[in-house]
């Protein structure tokens, strides 16, 4: 009776066994060096490329580099808490399947319908940034797009839709119907591209720099560091889908915090080089184009090196793209597993035992995204999903710490729990300084999957016992 009353609760719990068992159709074939490269081709990209540009232009001048700081100290408390988790309940799906266990079914779900809104609009908005180099990159050989196919819906710019962010969107998704390890491999290649043009913008950029570009150092004060750290913040996201892989990883609860971490800190140095080296080659005031990192050469007069920056970047993005809307399909997978979600998401077909048709209907959506919304907007709603992600994740291990002392954790966090509040608060404060509009986005869309979770989700649920009953009756039937 009394575990009748908890499943048919709000906040029933999928037992932890449930969540790292071996029940998984998907293919064990990812190591800790796959793990760290995705991590780094999913985190190093847009953010770097393209929005360091707005970032010093527009909030923090060459005070970048402590936005920079700033949001990686955060991020690395955050990557502390998801290694734990990830080590101990290496199940896809992430801080959805964490907090399931942690929190229970509707918080649970309230995550998960979170982390479609960040993978899905960082997906968008990272195609976004591509078409951008992109389209650079062609009008240096004279080929021009029709404008109105240009960028995002815009008519007083005469803008519809962007058709090669919508283009890219979709061979990406094809690319990830074939298969998770041949697209790990085609990953592997543009992450050593993209470090590759990023070491070589530092060793060559440090002998361009002018010390006096650095002054004044902070023109718009610290609270133009912080507004800076909200938005570069973006640049850090990714580590985070490194969790997603859990059930293709040969040693989970070993590789998942090796991979994690790793990732994080090498991009968290190769950043903060980056920002110095960039605001000490060109004033600050005139970094607000859309290829601020070739345009750092252009503006030495480095044609050469612009432009393979600018192939590096489009590479890099890339790469950022395919683990992005990778993470995005193996989320969906985990919560139409749980019965959360049509069972269409979870449908594992074909010889390269991919959810192909959940696959191809989340790269559909995301190709309208990234063809009709700006990336300025595609960028903040990603970041207020995902520092709202980051902050729960971080309060689970306090709550799993206490509910669950004794589970098996290859990764543990210190200092328990002064860090994951410290990841928490410095989330959360991030989120304060995003925009209103950003804020009523993200309101209208957790209201939207509410609504959805008692219209369908709750019902179908495995974990509610009226649906268990009704499917053992189906099973006698037969
Ligand atoms: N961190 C990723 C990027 O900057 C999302 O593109």
């Amino acid at each position: 009776m009394r575990e009748n009353k908890q499943r048919s609760s709000l906040f029933r719990k999928k037992p932890i066994a449930s969540g790292g068992d071996n029940s998984s159709a998907l293919k064990r074939a990812l190591g800790p060096l796959d793990l760290t490269t995705l991590g780094v081709g999913a985190i190093i990209g847009t953010g770097i490329f393209v929005l360091t540009g707005v970032a010093a232009a527009t909030y923090a001048g060459p005070g970048l580099v402590l936005s920079f700081l700033l949001a990686g100290i955060i991020c690395a408390f955050a990557a502390l808490c998801y290694s734990e988790f990830a080590s101990s309940i290496p199940a896809s799906g992430s801080a959805y399947t964490y907090s399931y266990t942690a929190f229970g079914e509707v918080i649970a779900w309230i995550l998960g319908w979170d982390l479609i809104l960040e993978y899905g609009f960082a997906s968008a908005a990272v195609a976004s940034g591509w078409s951008g180099y992109f389209q650079t990159l062609l009008s240096g050989f004279g080929l021009e797009l029709p404008h109105a196919l240009t960028s995002a819906f815009s008519p007083e710019k005469g803008t519809y839709f962007d058709i090669t962010a919508a283009v890219i969107t979709l061979i990406i998704t094809f690319l990830l119907t074939r298969g998770v390890k041949e697209a790990a491999r085609a990953n592997g290649i543009m992450v050593a591209i993209k470090i590759i043009v990023v070491l070589i913008f530092i060793g060559v950029g440090v002998f361009y720099v002018e010390p006096t570009n650095w002054q004044p150092f902070l023109p718009f004060g610290i609270s133009g560091v912080t507004a800076g750290a909200a938005t570069v913040f973006f640049a850090y996201i990714g580590f985070d889908a490194v969790s997603t892989a859990a059930e293709e990883v040969k040693q989970p609860q070993r590789d998942l915090p090796i991979g994690i971490i790793a990732s994080l800190a090498i991009c968290t140095v190769l950043y903060i080089v980056v920002s110095l080296i960039l605001t000490g080659i060109v004033p600050y005031n005139m970094l607000n184009v859309s290829d601020p990192v070739a345009f750092a050469f252009e503006f030495v007069e480095l044609k050469g090196l612009s432009w393979i920056v600018s192939l590096g970047a489009i590479a890099g993005i890339t790469t950022v793209l395919l683990v992005m809307m990778y993470g995005q399909t193996r989320l969906l997978y985990s919560m139409s597993r749980d019965g959360l979600l049509s069972p269409v998401f979870s449908k594992v077909s074909g010889k390269s035992q991919t959810p192909a048709v959940g696959t191809w209907v989340a790269g559909i959506i995301v190709a309208l995204f990234s063809g009709f919304i700006s990336l300025g907007h595609l960028a903040e709603l990603t970041n207020i999903g995902t520092l709202f992600a980051f902050a729960v994740v971080s309060l689970g291990i306090i709550v799993l710490r206490k509910n669950n002392p004794d589970l098996k954790r290859g990764f543990r966090v210190p200092l328990v729990p002064l860090i994951p509040i410290l990841s928490a608060l410095g989330c959360a404060y991030l989120m304060t300084r995003l925009a209103a509009l950003t804020w009523i986005t993200f309101f209208a869309w957790l209201i939207i999957g509410l609504i959805i979770y008692f219209a369908y989700g709750r019902h179908y649920s495995h974990l509610n016992p009226a649906r268990r009953i009704s499917s053992a009756f189906r099973l006698k039937d037969k």
